[in-house]
């Protein structure tokens, strides 16, 4: 078990980017940059103990500096959509970047996957962790309050890797961070992920416009293209779904309690990834916009070539009275913890 580091480069406003390299008992190791918090690599066994890197990612920090598609990006301030960048909060309305058609995703122009953050290594013998922090100014991006976030990546000895986050704000704001992996549990360069199979604990989900911008409906899943409560081969229904998945789930856990979430199965590998979390909400995103643009590692990433399963509150939800509410008042504490786990079958 250890935490090793290593220079990845400068920024081109001079911000020294650091490697940190976490690896646990069993010889599980993630590789996770301090610009954008980006894991750039997580080597996992198959089902016979044969280790392979099952993210998405780049060779260097100017691919990451460029890119576009969060390949493994932390992301905030507001993970997912807000219509049409616009929010009102205690009678004020915020203006956001519309970087997405009408609508603002992800944190904006400049979110957290394009900043550099702090890190500590936490050198703990029985689970290797680093600890990233970012102080988002007052105004920066157009949120409101100086937003103090903390992101802690954990690798422990149950093949796990955890990603708990915090913030605390000094004035009413908004935040939805997540992390955006791409997933290909045969291997990042395999082809597509059509085969993998994919149980989603939630019985419902919120149904979207043409922008993505949920309705504010819950709906059930059952009769949908959409029901993955049973395990189901991502592609079976793909082709009958407009643009492949991209939809946010309403997860059937108890509010604010760790629960299941998902669970992935590679058939040929026999690589299972278990992801549990404490959000409301997961969106299941299947590589649609990738088109062989992105490419590292000796990869060319084409649609479909990985899958996210980004856990969150619910794209719009500072629009939406009925979804969990995503503002936090200064004296309060955000929290946010997801755990993957990583087993065979
Ligand atoms: C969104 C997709 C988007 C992708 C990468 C996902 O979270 O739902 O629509 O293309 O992120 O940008």
């Amino acid at each position: 078990m250890s935490i090793t580091k290593e220079s990845f480069g400068k920024t081109s406003d001079g911000q020294n980017v650091d490697l940190y390299t976490l690896t646990n008992s069993n010889g599980l190791k993630t590789k996770i940059i301090t610009f954008g918090g980006y894991i750039i690599s997580l080597q996992v066994p198959d089902r016979n103990g044969k280790f392979a890197d099952i993210v998405l990612g780049y060779d260097t920090l100017e691919q990451y500096v460029n890119d576009s598609t969060y390949l493994g990006s932390l992301i905030g301030r507001f993970g997912n959509r807000v219509a049409k960048g616009k929010f009102t909060l205690n009678s004020i309305e915020y203006t956001l970047a519309t970087n997405n058609g009408p609508n603002h995703l992800h944190g904006g122009i400049k979110g957290f996957n394009k900043v550099v953050w702090n890190a500590q290594p936490i050198d703990d013998p029985n689970r290797p962790g680093l600890k990233l922090t970012y102080l988002s100014k007052d105004g920066e991006e157009g949120f409101p309050g100086n937003l103090s976030c903390t992101v802690i990546y954990t690798l422990t000895n149950n093949n796990e890797l955890k990603i708990s986050y915090e913030a605390t704000t000094d004035k009413a704001t908004i935040v939805n961070l997540t992390s955006h992996g791409y997933f290909n549990l045969a291997g990042h360069n395999s082809g597509d992920i059509l085969g993998h199979e994919l149980m989603i604990n939630a019985d419902n989900y919120t149904p979207a416009d043409e922008t993505l911008i949920p309705t504010g409906q819950i709906a059930p899943v059952k009769g949908t293209n959409v029901d993955f409560t049973k395990s189901t081969a991502i592609g079976a229904r793909i082709a009958k779904v407009t643009g492949g998945y991209d939809h946010n789930f309403v997860l059937n856990n108890k509010k604010g309690k760790l629960g299941l979430a998902a669970r992935v199965c590679e058939p040929k590998t026999g690589r299972v990834m278990e992801i549990h979390t404490t959000e409301p909400g997961i969106q299941f995103y299947s590589g649609n916009f990738l088109d062989g643009s992105a490419k590292g590692k000796g990869a060319v990433y084409n649609k479909h070539n990985g899958f996210c399963l980004e856990t969150q509150h619910f794209p719009d939800s500072p629009n939406k009275p009925n979804f969990p509410s995503v503002v936090l008042k200064p004296c309060e504490k955000y929290t946010h913890l997801t755990v993957h786990k990583f087993s065979v079958k």
